[in-house]
């Protein structure tokens, strides 16, 4: 068992019972693994277990099962709530899907595909492009992130507001279970009551009820055209007012809705310094707006004559919409590189907020301001997924602030933050996820009749406690 075995006998009998080619167990090669994408935690695990089937991760469940070992699942590494990254290096493993990224099928006729867990999201993406089809899953991650980790955190991203979350996108899935049996739910059918639909409950479990190995998913026709504009506006208020306009008279074609303050463009250029300006005159609120669709629409037609309607009103001060693909793509940099921006700047206070889309503009005035008199010396930056009512609050400590003191400013701000939106009654996880970082300030919220269906799940489907213990949940919760 794990506190009678040293690491090195862990090593070697996970060796035994999987392969060497199967387990990873150097500290150099385990540390891309083991440490989050901003680089706030370094940790380490007992080894990285790289299985290539789903068989191979059914025996990788028993094996650490039977060594008294737990399992962080792990698709890209990209998530940004420490879900998957290991807490108790001394009896965790890391299981890595990257090994698993076959795509299975794709078929046009039926509108789905069914893929494997280690799919990376913008190679998915690509591969089912090519048939003239769209998973219209998109975030600023979908270069490195895998579909697995996708459906774990159920992510949200720039496209929620047309198609959904990830949720709305999975038609079934293929779990290995803690005890190493497979629950093969990999259906295509559109349309199936019978009974609880289980694959809702991995869904967003991010990796504590079992490891996602392939999954079903639901395509559309690709949107051969799309248009993209960039708009200044005077204020978040007047953003909130454009997205209900839009919402009417874009016929329900618009895919993406995004807010940005005039930071933006100074952050995404800290990250990728030759960014050319997209917009000569300063706003103090920027929305990137896209409409796209496929067939017998007049996309371009219909985002001028939007534009004009609502320049004509004064909602929109000005704008300019992108000419070319590059063009757009240069537009969405800008909203992109915000996160690696900040990243850059050093630790900093991030949030994944959402409250109801009446009250965003207000909510974000008074968190704003709350921060501004707490901690004078931050500054507070607020984009995001308007549409979704979804904002990212961040606060950034001063550059160059001792690791001590940003840590107190960033604690500080949370607690600022949170307290606001409480009197909201918002949600402090919109798209991220519980994951480790967040998960006292989740408990501290949570409803008893939800924590006690929680443990009950959580006991009914692994009692041992062998997937993820400690993310979402704190593990003597559920003993
Ligand atoms: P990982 O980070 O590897 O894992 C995330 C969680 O899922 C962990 O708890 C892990 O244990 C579990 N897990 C992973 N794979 C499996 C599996 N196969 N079975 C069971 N459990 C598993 N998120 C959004 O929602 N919207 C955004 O717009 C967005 N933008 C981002 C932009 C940047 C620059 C970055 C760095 C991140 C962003 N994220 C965003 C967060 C992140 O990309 C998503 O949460 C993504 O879905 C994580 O996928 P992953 O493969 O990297 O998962
Ligand atoms: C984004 C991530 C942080 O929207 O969710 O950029
Ligand atoms: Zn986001």
């Amino acid at each position: 068992m794990a506190d009678v075995m040293s690491t090195a006998d862990l090593q070697t009998s996970l060796r035994a019972a999987l392969g060497d080619d199967r387990v990873l167990a150097d500290a150099v090669e385990m540390l891309r693994f083991c440490r989050d994408w901003h680089g706030d935690v370094t940790s380490s695990a007992v080894a990285v277990l790289r299985p290539r089937s789903t068989e191979e991760v059914a025996a990788a469940v028993r094996a650490c099962r039977d060594l008294g070992l737990s399992i962080v699942p792990q698709g890209g590494n990209t998530g940004l709530v420490l879900g998957g990254i290991p807490d108790h290096p001394e009896n965790q493993v890391v299981l890595s899907l990257e090994r698993m990224s076959a795509i299975r099928n794709i078929d046009a006729d039926d509108f789905s595909a069914v893929v494997e867990a280690g799919c990376i999201l913008s190679e998915l993406k690509d591969r089912i492009a090519e048939k003239d089809m769209y998973f219209p899953l998109a975030l600023g991650a979908q270069g490195s992130c895998r579909i697995g980790g996708n459906v774990s955190t159920n992510a949200g991203g720039i496209n929620v507001l047309r198609y959904g979350m990830t949720r709305e996108l999975v038609l079934g899935l293929e779990v290995v279970l803690p005890d190493g049996t497979i629950f093969n739910g990999l259906s295509t059918l559109r349309k199936d009551n019978r009974g609880i639909d289980l694959k809702q409950l991995f869904i967003g479990a991010e990796g504590t009820l079992g490891i996602i190995t392939a999954v079903s998913i639901k395509l559309m026709p690709f949107p051969d055209q799309v248009a993209t504009a960039l708009l200044g506006l005077n204020s978040l208020d007047d953003a909130i007012k454009l997205y209900r306009r839009a919402r009417r008279d874009c016929c329900d074609l618009m895919s993406a809705f995004e807010f940005m303050p005039p930071l933006a463009f100074v952050l995404a250029r800290e990250a990728i310094p030759d960014l050319p300006m997209p917009i000569s005159g300063d706003y103090p609120a920027y929305v990137l707006m896209e409409i796209s669709g496929s067939g017998l629409v007049d996309i371009a037609d219909l985002m001028e004559r939007f534009l004009g309607g609502v320049m004509e009103d004064g909602l929109v001060v000005d704008g300019v919409i992108a000419a070319s693909q590059a063009q757009a793509r240069n537009l969405w940099l800008f909203r992109e590189g915000m996160n690696e921006g900040q990243a850059k700047r050093g630790p900093h206070m991030r949030t994944d907020i959402s409250v109801p889309l009446s009250r965003l503009a207000d909510f974000v005035r008074d968190a704003e301001q709350a921060v501004s008199e707490a901690l004078p010396d931050c500054i507070s930056v607020s984009y995001g997924h308007v549409g979704d009512g979804n904002v990212h609050l961040n606060v950034l400590p001063p550059s160059g602030s001792p690791p001590d003191e940003a840590a107190a400013k960033i604690y500080k701000a949370k607690t600022v933050v949170n307290q606001v939106l409480d009197g909201y009654k918002g949600s402090i996880s919109a798209e991220h996820g519980i994951g480790r970082l967040k998960r006292a300030d989740f408990e501290e919220r949570l409803d008893p009749s939800r924590r006690a269906l929680l443990t009950a799940l959580k006991q009914a489907i692994d009692p041992s406690m062998v997937m993820n213990p400690g993310c979402q949940l704190n593990s003597p919760d559920i003993s």
